[in-house]
């Protein structure tokens, strides 16, 4: 990695993250995660200060090898439960099946490539009982918004980390196997809706059918 990659963006990024608008949304579902927490790329570990301490047994942290690493290191020394991170892909985590009381999941699911992948292995690690709490930006309600948004993608993505703004989490979600239990859809105030529009909620494991399928419901006539 290059002086700029590992000097310079992830401050740049740090920065961006820190918003007063996301911290807000951070401080709306992260003290919610309880037991053995997996978060999905960590970053430079700006949500660990929004944990529970008295409901965090331990936290793993999964990021690629991409520099953030130092800053998220120095904040979970300043933590009240174990922190460990791994320099891994959400598309293929080293962690065992069923490992996880609690997923979260912040600004992340935008810039992993194989999103569907990802949200697989978070499905797998994840106990049955278990939740994932996610908050994202993504694909607005306004057509006209989201028809921007699918424009500007293309333009978008190489110069902001692989960022889409135009997938929607919470359907990416449901397709990967969640039952979705809260799901709020907004732009929080003072932030443009074309890379500010949020999904936040939380979900749970959809059942799977005894045949393997997922649980939907047949209606017969
Ligand atoms: C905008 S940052 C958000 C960081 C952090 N989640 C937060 O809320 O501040 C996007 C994060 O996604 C991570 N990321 C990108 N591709 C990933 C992948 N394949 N698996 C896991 N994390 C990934 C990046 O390394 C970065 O930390």
């Amino acid at each position: 990695m290059g002086f700029y990659s590992t000097h310079i963006a992830p401050h740049v990024l740090d920065a961006v993250c820190s918003f007063r608008s996301l911290t807000a949304q951070r401080q709306r579902i992260v003290p919610a995660a309880h037991g053995t927490v997996v978060e999905i790329g960590i970053g430079t570990g700006l949500n660990l200060v929004h944990y529970d301490p008295a409901r965090v047994e331990r936290l793993i942290g999964v990021n690629p090898p991409d520099g953030l690493q130092r800053l998220a290191d120095r904040r979970a020394g300043a933590v009240g439960f174990p922190v460990d991170i791994l320099a891994e892909s959400a598309e293929a985590m080293s962690l065992p099946d069923a490992i996880a009381d609690t997923v979260v999941v912040t600004y992340t699911l935008c810039s992993i490539p194989d999103v569907e992948a990802a949200i697989a292995e978070m499905r797998r690690i994840l106990k049955p009982d278990g939740r994932l709490l996610f908050c994202e930006h993504g694909r607005s309600d306004d057509p006209f918004v989201a028809l921007w948004q699918d424009r500007l993608t293309p333009v978008w993505r190489p110069m902001a980390g692989g960022c889409h703004l135009n997938r929607n989490p919470a359907e990416l979600l449901v397709a990967g196997g969640f039952t979705l239990d809260r799901h709020e859809a907004f732009t929080p105030k003072g932030v443009p809706s074309l890379v500010g529009f949020h999904h936040l909620g939380s979900a749970c494991p959809t059942p799977l059918h005894p045949h393997g399928l997922g649980a939907a419901v047949v209606r017969r006539p």
